[in-house]
């Protein structure tokens, strides 16, 4: 059972991607993050303990995914072309169009880079930003700046999909520019959070462009 809100250029499902997807046509991008499934392998660094990490807000501990996703076969039927964070951890073909998170200085012991598999034709990209827990809701929360810059290699994709949304991060991206996005994610919690940074983003840009106006 699902639920589909919409905000704006959004529509955001609350519900399992393996069922939504089907009832969905493909758009332009799927600009995504799945779960890596590598809580096993985390081995804490300087903020935290292995498997698990504390909101910013002192909230719940949340645990790393414990496995990769089963569905990405589906992911790469929701549109036309893909950029996959965490690419690396799936059976992708072969593709030239990798994206790279560098994320120094880092604050932890966590990887250096991330990875983003990619159907873009176009060479090796990186982008340099350092990791932080600072504002985070979600223990997998990409920066929004790395989100808007992978939008920024697609500038025909007027419909932006994120099957696994986490806290809408992707979401909040195409709001900033004027992308149409359409959003899943499974845990009501992060849902929640997605919806309402969504919502807050195209406030922002309405009272921009209120204020812009003559
Ligand atoms: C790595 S996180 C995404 C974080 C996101 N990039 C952000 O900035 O907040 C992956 C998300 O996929 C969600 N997820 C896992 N399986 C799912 C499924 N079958 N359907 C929809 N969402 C799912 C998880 O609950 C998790 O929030």
């Amino acid at each position: 059972m699902s639920e589909c809100v919409i905000i704006g250029n959004a529509t955001l499902y609350h519900g399992d991607a393996r069922e939504i997807l089907p009832t969905l046509d493909p758009v332009d991008l799927c600009l995504t993050d799945p779960p890596y499934g590598n809580a096993d392998l985390w081995q804490g660094g300087a903020t935290g303990t292995k498997s698990h990490w504390q909101l910013a807000d002192g909230g719940a501990n949340c645990e790393w995914d414990a496995l990769p996703i089963d569905f990405i076969d589906l992911v790469l039927t929701s549109a036309r072309d893909q950029i996959i964070w965490g690419g690396h951890y799936y059976a992708l073909p072969l593709r030239r169009g990798w994206m790279v998170w560098d994320k120094t200085p880092r604050e932890f012991t966590s990887g250096a880079v991330e990875l983003a598999w990619s159907t873009l034709n176009q060479p090796t990209r990186a982008f340099t930003y350092p990791r932080s827990f600072l504002g985070k809701q979600h223990p997998s929360q990409k920066p929004l700046p790395l989100m808007v810059w992978c939008l920024g290699f697609a500038p025909d994709a007027h419909t932006v999909i994120d099957p696994t949304m986490g806290s809408g991060t992707t979401g909040v991206a195409c709001m900033q520019i004027g992308r149409k996005f359409i959003g899943i994610e499974i845990e009501r919690k992060y849902f929640d959070i997605a919806c309402e940074r969504i919502d807050n983003a195209q406030r922002q840009v309405q009272m921009f462009a209120q204020e812009a106006a003559p």
